[in-house]
């Protein structure tokens, strides 16, 4: 019985989610599996029903991200910690898993770091100015001996990528591939599957189908791979580093894509 993380992008719920909840769930009658999901395109649905306006604030480095207020972390806790997270347990219960969803504050089960402070161009005056870091955060720590329990006891635990932090005592909005590979590094996965929507790390406009650590890494730092991918790639060449025997980017558009998955259908991460 093999531990396997299985993380699942929000366009890639969006667009197959009875693929993913099925393969999950066929997986989980041999192995003992953890679902982490994604999910911002939900959020921004939910923040624009509720007239939240989405922020973004641009780096001296150009990049432009999503910036996360209080309201809008409020929406990521409905949509994703909620709606998302139930509606995934229910799918799995339905094909005769044994769900149990969460958030980090649940068990203490993802403990995370809030950026303090962030230094953005501002976008009329192009000047560079500090401002508080927002409801985003770096992933700490994991409760591995609650996720082991719960395994042991046969439980698929369904987590949403929201983090806690206990030295402000809030929630915290976290990269849903972060939090799938500190999960899997910190329990020592067997292996650590990622559905998105593409069929794996492109370059030159070919598939990399295997890929060595220190290839990732020279990758990386020679820019040759786009935002999404690039963060993706950081974390799970780290989860590897550190005791993950191996990790699979792939398309969660293929039939079964847990199975396809595991059996190297996509990119797969190997110390080398
Ligand atoms: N070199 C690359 N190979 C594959 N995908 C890439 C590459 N560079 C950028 N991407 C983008 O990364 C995206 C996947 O990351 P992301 O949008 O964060 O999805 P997810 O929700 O699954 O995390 C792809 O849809 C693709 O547009
Ligand atoms: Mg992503």
């Amino acid at each position: 019985m093999a531990l396997i993380v299985v993380k699942a992008g929000g366009r890639a719920l969006t667009e197959n989610m009875e693929k993913i909840v099925t393969s999950i769930a066929e997986a989980s009658k041999n192995h003992r599996i953890i679902l982490v999901h994604g999910g911002g395109e939900l959020v921004t649905e939910y923040s624009k029903r509720l007239g939240i306006e989405p922020r973004f604030v641009t780096s001296p480095q150009g990049v432009r991200s999503r910036y996360t207020t209080r309201e809008e972390l409020e929406v990521f806790v409905m949509a994703l910690g909620g709606l998302l997270n139930k509606k995934l347990a229910v799918m799995l219960a339905r094909h005769g898993a044994k769900p149990i969803g969460l958030t980090g504050i649940d068990g203490f089960a993802l403990l995370a770091k809030r950026r303090k402070r962030i230094v953005i161009v501002d976008e009329k005056t192009r000047r560079r100015r500090v401002i508080p870091g927002g409801y985003t955060g770096k992933v700490v720590g994991v409760n591995n001996q609650l996720l082991r329990d719960l395994l042991d006891d046969g439980y698929t635990p369904v987590i949403a990528p929201i983090a806690y932090d206990p030295e402000e005592a809030t929630l915290l909005n976290v990269d849903g591939d972060q939090a799938a590979a500190r999960i899997a590094a910190s329990l020592r996965a067997n292996a650590l599957i990622i559905l998105t929507d593409v069929d794996g790390l492109i370059v030159d406009g070919k598939l990399v189908n295997k890929l060595t650590l220190s290839q990732a890494i020279r990758l990386v730092e020679e820019g040759k791979i786009g935002p999404g991918m690039n963060r993706k790639i950081i974390e799970v060449a780290r989860a590897v580093e550190e005791g993950v025997e191996y990790a699979v980017i792939t398309n969660a558009s293929h039939n079964n894509p847990v199975a396809e998955g595991l059996k190297g259908r996509g990119t797969v991460l190997t110390m080398g």
